[in-house]
């Protein structure tokens, strides 16, 4: 009986089972009531007395490894519920790396929640366009200099499909189905034929402001310019308008701000000049309100665009445009909200 105890013994230590069915199988086998080791403890009555005592100890430490050895199976099957033998879930888990933000989203969003505050929501449109909306409805007559200006890219040579030059078309497209009051800014991304530079790439991206409702002058632009400007450059911000020109509004203005690294004073940033140019605008042209059926005569308006990449740079002091798009890693995780 001792011989075929050991037998089991060492059995029951090698065990294996790849599934709780498995076990389930082998706690039946050995430990159910008609199961071997219960088979055993039935016949101890018929061993010799003086053995007893030998047969008795190996008996129960058969029972005891069995019961041991299956309940740690059993554990091993609760901690790895999927049963897959690949996953090793006791293992250190790699650090998860945060991404951060882009800086175009961050200056993006930055902009887009001042003029939230100021009632504005926020207006998309196509970049593939028609003349139409980035043109035509934008008083830019037909051989209109202002249009080789925009160094526009044409879709497969046809001149009604084009990437938008800007998202003054948006303007139109909100214009056309909506009538006043209207409260709108349209970031987006824009597209130009120009030569790839430190400073200037083929694609970019814009901020429209448009605000058309009854009498509104070109007092309120420079007043929601003023706040914009101490808003995203600090409280200490100066505005300057400059006269200008778009086909769109008129009068038409290039605004700057006061050189927020060196307070007016002259620095590099500002090219000594202590002022920054950020954005051009304007009261909404007549022609244009006319273009969307808004009657001129009741409604007016203000609009502007601002360059998101040129603010951008500014602000973190990045000196190429090309860094914005090249996702490169070690430029990007340098930006934090
Ligand atoms: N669309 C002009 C540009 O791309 C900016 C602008 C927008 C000017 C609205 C006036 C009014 O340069």
């Amino acid at each position: 009986m001792i011989n075929k105890i050991k037998a089991l013994l060492q059995e029951v230590e090698n065990m294996k089972a790849a599934n709780a069915e498995e076990l389930e199988a082998l706690r039946i086998k050995y430990l159910s009531k008609k199961g071997e080791i219960s088979a055993l403890m039935n016949d101890f009555r018929n061993v010799a007395a003086d053995q007893k005592r030998e047969v008795g100890q190996f008996l129960n430490q058969l029972k005891e490894t069995t019961q041991n050895k299956i309940n740690e199976l059993k554990e091993s099957f609760d901690n790895v519920q999927t049963g897959n033998d690949d996953i090793d879930l006791t293992r250190t888990a790699y650090p998860v790396e945060l991404g951060t933000r882009h800086p175009l989203s961050l200056v993006k969003k930055e902009i887009c929640d001042i003029f939230g505050r100021l009632g504005f929501s926020i207006a998309e449109g196509p970049e593939i366009e028609d003349d139409w909306h980035v043109f035509s409805s934008l008083n830019f007559a037909e051989d209109h200099p202002a249009r080789d200006m925009q160094d526009t890219f044409f879709i497969q040579h046809n001149p009604d499909v084009l990437l938008r030059t800007h998202t003054s078309s948006v303007q139109t497209r909100v214009m056309e189905t909506q009538q006043p009051p209207i409260r709108i800014i349209c970031p987006g991304r824009v597209y130009r034929n120009e030569a790839i530079s430190y400073r200037a790439h083929c694609f970019f991206h814009q901020v429209e402001a448009l605000y058309v409702d009854k009498n509104v002058s070109f007092a309120d632009l420079k007043q929601a310019l003023l706040f914009f400007a101490k808003e995203m450059f600090g409280p200490e911000t100066k505005i300057r308008l400059r006269p200008s020109y778009f086909p769109f509004t008129e009068p038409s203005v290039e605004v700057d701000v006061s050189c927020f690294e060196c307070h007016g004073k002259g620095c590099p940033l500002c090219k000594h000049t202590g002022w920054i140019e950020v954005l051009g605008g304007g009261v909404v042209n007549r022609k244009v309100l006319e273009n969307c059926s808004i009657d001129p005569d009741e409604y007016s308006g203000f609009a502007f665009g601002i360059g998101i990449e040129r603010i951008a740079m500014l602000k973190y002091g990045i000196n190429n445009i090309g860094l914005m798009f090249e996702n490169n890693l070690q430029f990007l995780k340098q930006f934090h909200e």
